[in-house]
């Protein structure tokens, strides 16, 4: 069996670009897999937050998890700060990467850039990252197109390490859905669907009622034309709803075009599929929110599984890079 591992950061409410480019494709591999996933808490505090806000949205975002279909007992779910060993691990991979590398990601320059202070955390968190990934030794990391530059970067860490130090990690690969893996927002065509407050009316958030999912879909920019066409370059906000359409019902977006006469109708389509799918959903994470001790209990077990998993690790990696081991292993 493959071992899978993939990651959600904590903050804000998640959306349809995260569940469409991720959380689905994890609902499938808890089947067919080794499945690990994380709810990146350490993450969320690389900018700024309200410290009462950061473990509401932990617990929310592990409510959304389950109630996507994520099954305690067919994977493993847990919080990244439960599991002490990431912190640990990443340390270990910021002395493996240069500051060359963490400057040119791509998330990093765009965050840095609309910020005063930038916290040293913002720049590692790519080191993080990749310790999330090699603590489990992760054969398949799946994730949406954004991520692809931090699993690369995460590759790269791996035999460089392994090439130093002996074989230590597992050099994972990213696993990006054919549709859906980049979904963007419906007001900025050019920009992908973000946490960001930027654009409610942008982002269709997983737990929208589905009268607020056809307002947002209705009122979604197209251009002047009426031509359905899938022409991501010239013609974007059309492209991003066939994409949409391609990834909600399945088929390939070119060939959906094709079904529809206008705009109107193409709109219409893209709201029933998605309301079908996130309709379930939001009826489940509302009885999950309501139920703190299940959710507390799936957290629980997952960071005992996981650190079953992760301390053995961590400690073959801090032996290989010639730190003396204290009595007992480093676990
Ligand atoms: P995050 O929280 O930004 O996003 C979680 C997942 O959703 C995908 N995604 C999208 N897919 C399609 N269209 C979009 N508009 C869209 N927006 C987000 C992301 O690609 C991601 O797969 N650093 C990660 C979390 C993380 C992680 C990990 C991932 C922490 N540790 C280890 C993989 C492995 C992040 O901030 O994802």
């Amino acid at each position: 069996m493959a071992r899978v591992l993939s990651g959600v950061k904590s903050t804000g409410a998640v959306h349809l670009g995260n569940y469409l480019g991720a959380f689905r494709n994890w609902v499938a591999d808890q089947d067919s897999d080794d499945a690990f996933f994380l709810i990146a808490d350490l993450h969320a505090m690389t900018e700024p937050y309200e410290p009462s806000a950061l473990a509401t949205g932990t617990f929310d975002v592990a409510a959304d998890l389950l109630a996507v279909g994520l099954d305690p007992a067919r994977c493993t779910l847990f919080v990244q700060s439960h599991v002490p060993e990431h912190p640990r691990l990443a340390w270990l991979i910021e002395c493996t990467v240069s500051f060359g590398e963490l400057s040119r990601m791509t998330q990093f320059k765009d965050k840095a850039r609309q910020r005063e202070t930038v916290r040293a955390g913002l720049f590692t968190y790519p080191a993080l990252m990749a310790a999330d990934v090699l603590l489990y030794d992760a054969d398949r990391v799946p994730v949406g197109d954004d991520q692809r530059q931090h699993l690369e970067l995460t590759r790269d860490a791996a035999v460089r390490f392994n090439n130093r130090f002996g074989e230590t990690f597992v050099v994972p690969e990213a696993a990006v859905p054919a549709h859906g893996a980049r979904v963007m927002d419906l007001q900025n065509p050019t920009k992908k669907m973000s946490k960001s407050e930027s654009s409610p009316l942008g982002t269709v958030l997983l737990l929208d009622p589905p009268e607020e999912i056809d307002r947002k879909i209705r009122k979604a920019v197209t251009d002047t034309d009426t031509e359905v066409r899938y022409d991501p370059e010239k013609k974007p906000g059309v492209a991003n709803l066939l994409e949409l359409l391609a990834a909600a019902r399945g088929g390939d977006p070119a060939t959906l075009a094709g079904d529809f006469a206008g705009y109107g109708p193409l709109k219409e389509a893209v709201s029933e599929a998605v309301v079908e799918i996130l309709a379930p959903v939001r009826r489940r994470a509302q009885e999950l929110r309501a139920d703190r001790g299940y959710v507390t209990e799936a957290l629980r077990l997952g960071a005992d599984k996981a650190r079953t998993v992760a301390a053995p690790v961590l400690d073959r990696a801090m032996r290989a890079a010639g730190l003396l081991a204290p009595a007992g292993g480093f676990a």
